[in-house]
């Protein structure tokens, strides 16, 4: 597909989250959509495994009902993400209205309060994927500098401090998955699971997803599954790989970067791992939310 000319936005303090137009231009139309019983949302602080999960959740429902979706649909269009906005292609919320499957996957970076309120009311189920902040950093680092819709990333260590600060799309990773997280304990629709768990043994997480969504699939079906949603395998499938979204620059960083948990130490000085260590206990108080930085 030929590039889109597209102007990198700023971010904008918008009810108090780091945004930029692009998520916010549908506002009203987003805030206003109206969600079905058995919606399923799929939600993330950005780069925190969105594709994986929906890639999954895909082949679970309808991997053998309609396989040619496999073949002709991008995860994209499978799985809307209901609040973008960007120049010459749909927004989110008209892929979602359009959508025909049953149950509808949708996607949502929204941190927890920005949730539309239809979502709550029809008591849909929601997957919160949470990645541990050093790597998700370092991944959303490259997305940053390949996405031409992204705000400019600068440098690393400029980068380091703003993820510090909490001043990326989306706000702070801190407050997003200690949002989320805390919405569990009063909400038994929402299943939060993390991204080192998937990598460790994405069999065990894939059991317990069918278990939560009360999907009885076979375990041949489910041991397919994983294995159609590796990383190499997704890397390698276009209609997983997101190669067909123009804003995109493979060049500068592929999207299916390195999967791996760890790679922060390929880009974190010991000095900022020093004071990234400092921060994180000062900012992550609640003792029940715990992440790995390696497995
Ligand atoms: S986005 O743009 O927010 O929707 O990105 P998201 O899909 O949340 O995150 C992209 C990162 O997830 C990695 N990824 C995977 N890791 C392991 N296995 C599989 N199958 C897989 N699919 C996607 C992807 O490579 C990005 O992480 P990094 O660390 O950059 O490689």
């Amino acid at each position: 597909m030929e590039s889109l000319e597209v102007v990198r936005p700023e971010l904008v303090d918008f009810k108090g989250v780091w945004m930029t137009h692009y998520f916010t231009d549908n506002w009203e139309n987003v805030q206003n959509f109206q969600a079905r019983p058995d919606d399923i949302l799929i939600a993330t602080y950005p780069k925190a495994g969105t594709t994986w999960v929906s890639y999954i959740l895909d082949l679970l429902y309808f991997g053998q009902t309609s396989p040619e979706r496999q073949t002709s649909m991008p995860i994209y269009l499978r799985v809307p993400f209901l609040e973008i906005a960007i120049p010459t292609i749909p927004t989110g919320k008209e892929v979602a209205d359009e959508l025909s499957t049953s149950p509808r996957l949708i996607k949502t970076h929204f941190p927890v309060q920005f949730v539309p309120k239809s979502f709550w009311e029809q008591n849909c189920r929601m997957i919160y994927v949470a990645r541990n902040a050093k790597d998700n950093m370092v991944s959303y680092f490259h997305f940053d500098r390949m996405n031409s819709v992204q705000p400019v990333p600068g440098d690393w260590n400029n980068y380091f401090q703003r993820f510090l600060e909490g001043k990326n799309l989306y706000g702070s990773w801190y407050d997003h998955v200690g949002g989320w997280w805390e919405k569990t304990k009063t909400c038994s629709k929402i299943h939060y699971m993390f991204y080192e768990d998937m990598v460790e043994d994405t069999g065990r997480e894939i059991d317990k997803l069918c278990q939560f969504l009360g999907l009885s699939a076979e375990a041949e079906e489910k041991k397919r599954v994983a294995h159609q949603a590796q990383f190499d395998s997704m890397k390698k499938n276009s209609m997983a790989n997101y190669s067909t979204l123009p804003v995109l620059d493979f060049k500068i960083s592929p999207f299916m970067r390195k999967g791996k948990v760890g790679d922060w130490k390929n880009h974190f000085t010991v000095a900022q791992n020093e004071e990234f260590d400092e921060d994180y206990k000062k900012k992550m108080k609640d003792p029940t939310l715990q992440f790995r930085t390696e497995i």
